[in-house]
């Protein structure tokens, strides 16, 4: 073609990166791989092959990954765990940093391999993933500096075991390993079997860096390497990345175990286009949010939900860009759409297509055909889409757009939420009022206005429902990756500061009573002549409380309560699933308008508790002393907690504040901590009072509903409390008690499709059981067998309570014209 000819056509000529620093790399090799355990290669095993998504040629053969491997990688890693952890957190961050740096010298190698060997185009890993990459250490190499100051009280969690997915290799390592080092923790990490050589390459740039023999290992192989990690007992915690249907999987395998869990699962994104959007931005937005990556985002904008006054104008310029778009070679700099990652990949986009078709929806696609060599599919466009249709509902991961139309903003929140998933959304539209309102109604981890797929370490990552939980980037990704010193407080360390507590509380206490008398010192009133006999007790008709009401249970069935001498103290209702299933509906009814009210107006609420517990404290301390058999000063003492743990959560009620990333865009990342949603909470048995305020005071402060199963063997202090409640102006339903077996009722809670988290404090079947049944909908649980000192605040009360309490939802706004 002559330069005159080009002018005129102005047709694009071939721009191909070279492979030959990628073969090179490979071939060192011979193309042929091990793992890289405790710092150094094994020798290769069975061998699976690596494919280029774009000439389906084998590229390079790597190792299955055996249990023996797993087992080896783990020891290697536990090894490597005391000195990485011991280390001073500058030490750390020059390692992270080192990462960093190989990273970024690497980084065409690794642009190139990324690009052969997922099948995306070199202009995404070259201008995002690899930067992305690099970026990520860097600001973990921050949090590592900062960990003593910022995240104080916290450890390290051990070995982490992590599992990522194929659709960005190198981008989800680095989101997985820089925030566990950063912590301290050490690691064992499984690429996916499509991808697995940018991984194996960063083994090689972190062992040039100089980090430490142990502390990362890499194992490749399929899903039952994977499931080897999850059920390794050395493994400490699993950080998962891929489908929601695996994610279900893990969440069963480590029930029970206490293996700390972080899922992020896939999603069905909406992109949400009001009438006064500009579309010609819409456009390139759309571009970006389905065909970046060919679609194989797990917060890919597939759902094009657009005003129907127009949905026509779109559509047709979505059509002429559409055609306009390049796809071929990931290796030509001027294609916007690669490969898809493997023929299986392939089959099951072209089957949800024909089926879309099959269901009555219209398919559009370009006119231009793809190449024949290699797994390629074309930008797919679906009109008419039903939105209960199964490419409404399912997540296609391929480069195929479903689109809708709604009317009223009402409307499009609604067609927005109507799916299980909850990972990101894309709000249109030219009125920052219009957008703001909508951000928040969006049942979604992140919520992008006039944006979409920005991404940044220091803004977090993450879902909301069925699209998993725990964030990855930021401050609050950071919390995945650490634990209370406390839970390691098993132990004579745990011991020894116990008791060094229970002391201090001794000392406290005397000083409290000697400057003023506190109520529990004083003499006690006695409400009766002493009688000869014993008075018959008041038959009170037990009932549980819900919607805020005293309900009657569903069943007549009571439990009597009684003292540790055998004494008969009372009876409550046995509450059954039915009783759950009301108390569900009475929370959810209470939900929304609950979780808008003002910080000051629940503060208020849990102040009017506390000033109606302090009334009463002297009852509810005899009650206590009676069913627990503790000292009367003792269960003063829990009383008195109670009232002051209410005052601590009215007044983080109006000071849980989110936060402002700083991020790389002109514009902000605005964190905002939002309720869950209807919360079950199972109570400890010990301190059947200040266990359950302590739990239900953060729940309901920053915005939730609850469903409360108070202490199973002392659940009258729980009862005599609906009565504080009914005169405290707590609206109906956002605190529900159902008393009886806790086991069985947590177990309905768990399962339930309309609680959107479960706490429970127990024994570890209990964990174990709850854990298990709340992967029916992949519900947040925090579930635990430790215990706790809950009269201490550092362990009974603050922020750990309120994170559990709250999911962050990142707001990102551009600005500027
Ligand atoms: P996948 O969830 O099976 O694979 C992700 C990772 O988990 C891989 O490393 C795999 O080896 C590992 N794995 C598989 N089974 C495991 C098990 N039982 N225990 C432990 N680890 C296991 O995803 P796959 O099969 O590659 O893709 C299937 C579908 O999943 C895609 O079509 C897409 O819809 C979705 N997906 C979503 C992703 C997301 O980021 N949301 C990422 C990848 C896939
Ligand atoms: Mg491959």
């Amino acid at each position: 073609m002559t330069v005159a000819e080009i002018f005129r056509t102005m047709e694009y000529g071939p721009a191909p990166e070279s492979e030959k620093e990628a073969a090179a790399w490979l071939g060192k090799r011979e193309r042929v791989f091990g793992h890289f355990i405790a710092g150094a290669w094994t020798e290769p095993g069975q061998l699976f092959d690596v494919i280029n998504p774009a000439t389906s040629q084998v590229i390079a053969r790597v190792t299955e990954g055996t249990t023996a491997d797993v087992d080896a990688a783990v020891a290697a890693a536990s090894r490597a765990l005391p000195a990485w952890r011991a280390l001073a957190p500058h030490a750390r961050a020059r390692h992270l940093y080192a990462l960093a740096r190989g990273v970024q010298k690497q980084a065409r190698l690794l642009a190139v391999l990324e690009s052969m060997d997922n099948g995306k185009s070199i202009r995404e890993t070259r201008d995002i993933d690899i930067p992305l990459v690099a970026r990520h250490f860097y600001h973990h190499a921050g949090w590592a500096q900062l960990l003593d100051t910022e995240f104080a009280g916290y450890e390290p969690i051990g070995v982490v075991g992590q599992i990522i997915p194929w659709n960005f290799p190198l981008l989800m390592l680095a989101w997985k390993i820089a925030p566990a080092l950063a912590a301290g923790n050490t690691l064992v990490l499984k690429p996916a079997e499509f991808t697995p050589l940018t991984a194996l390459c960063f083994a090689e740039i972190a062992d040039a860096a100089g980090i430490p023999a142990g502390v990362i290992n890499i194992v490749t192989g399929h899903g039952e390497t994977g499931a080897a990690i999850v059920e390794h007992p050395g493994v400490d915690k699993i950080a998962f990345t891929g489908s929601t249907e695996v994610g279900r999987i893990i969440r069963r395998a480590t029930a029970g175990s206490g293996k700390k869990l972080s899922l992020e699962l896939g999603g069905k994104s909406p992109f949400i286009v009001y009438d006064d959007a500009d579309l010609d931005s819409v456009v390139e937005g759309v571009v970006d949010a389905i065909w970046f990556n060919q679609g194989q985002v797990c917060c890919a904008g597939s759902r094009l939900l657009v005003h129907e006054g127009v949905a026509e104008r779109l559509l047709a310029k979505l059509r002429a860009r559409m055609e306009r778009l390049r796809l071929g070679s990931p290796l030509d700099k001027a294609v916007d759409m690669g490969a898809i990652v493997a023929p299986v990949q392939l089959e099951r986009i072209r089957g949800l297509v024909r089926q879309g078709v099959e269901e009555g929806a219209a398919m559009w696609q370009p006119s231009w055909a793809c190449p024949t060599e290699g797994y390629f599919y074309p930008p797919t466009l679906f009109t008419d889409v039903q939105p209960s249709s199964t490419i409404a509902q399912v997540e296609i991961f391929g480069p195929v757009l479903v689109s809708m139309t709604f009317r009223t903003p009402e409307e499009s929140v609604a067609l927005a939420n109507n799916t299980p998933y909850g990972l990101a959304a894309s709000v249109w539209t030219e009125n920052i009022n219009l957008a703001l309102d909508i951000a928040p109604k969006i049942k979604a981890g992140v919520v992008w206005v006039n944006s979409t797929n920005l991404f940044d370490a220091a803004s977090g990552f993450g879902g909301y429902r069925e699209s998993g939980f725990g964030r990855e980037g930021g401050r609050e990704g950071m919390w995945e990756y650490l634990k209370r010193e406390e839970e390691r407080g098993k132990g004579e360390e745990g011991e020894a500061r116990r008791r060094g507590r229970e002391a201090n509380r001794g000392n406290r206490a005397n000083e409290a009573t000697s400057e003023k008398p506190a109520s529990s010192s004083a003499p006690r009133r006695c409400p009766l002549p002493p009688s000869p006999f014993p008075l018959p007790p008041i038959d009170r008709t037990p009932k549980l409380f819900i919607g805020g009401k005293q309900a009657r249970p569903d069943q007549g069935y009571t439990r009597r309560i009684h003292a540790p001498n055998g004494q008969l103290l009372g009876e409550v209702p046995e509450g059954n699933r039915k009783d759950v299933r009301n108390a569900v509906e009475a929370a959810q009814a209470a939900a929304k308008s609950w979780s808008r009210s003002t910080g000051h107006n629940r503060g208020q609420i849990l102040y009017y508790i506390a000033e109606n517990l302090s009334v009463r404290a002297d009852e509810f301390a005899d009650r206590i002393a009676s069913m627990t058999g503790a000292a009367t000063r003792r269960a003063s003492q829990e009383v008195s907690a109670s009232i002051s743990r209410l005052f601590t959560y009215a007044a983080w009620a109006d000071k849980y504040d989110g936060a402002v990333h700083s991020v790389p865009i002109r514009g902000v990342a605005i964190a905002m901590n939002e309720p869950i949603g209807v919360i079950g909470i199972a109570c400890p048995n010990e301190y059947p009072l200040l266990g359950c305020v302590s739990l239900v005071g953060p729940a309901v402060a920053t915005g939730n509903s609850t469903v409360v199963i108070p202490s199973e063997s002392h659940p009258l202090a729980a009862t005599d409390f609906y009565s504080v409640l009914e005169t405290s102006d707590v609206p109906a339903g956002v605190i529900n008690i159902v008393t009886g077996a806790k086991d069985g009722l947590a177990k309905v809670l768990a399962e339930h499709d309309d609680v959107e988290a479960v706490w429970y404090f127990g024994e570890r079947d209990g964990v174990r059981m709850v854990e298990l049944a709340s992967a029916s909908n992949m519900k947040r649980t925090w579930a635990t067998w430790h215990d706790r000192d809950w009269l201490e605040p550092t362990d009974g009360e603050g922020r750990e309570f309120l994170r559990a309490a709250t999911q962050v939802k990142n707001v990102w706004v551009p600005y500027g014209e």
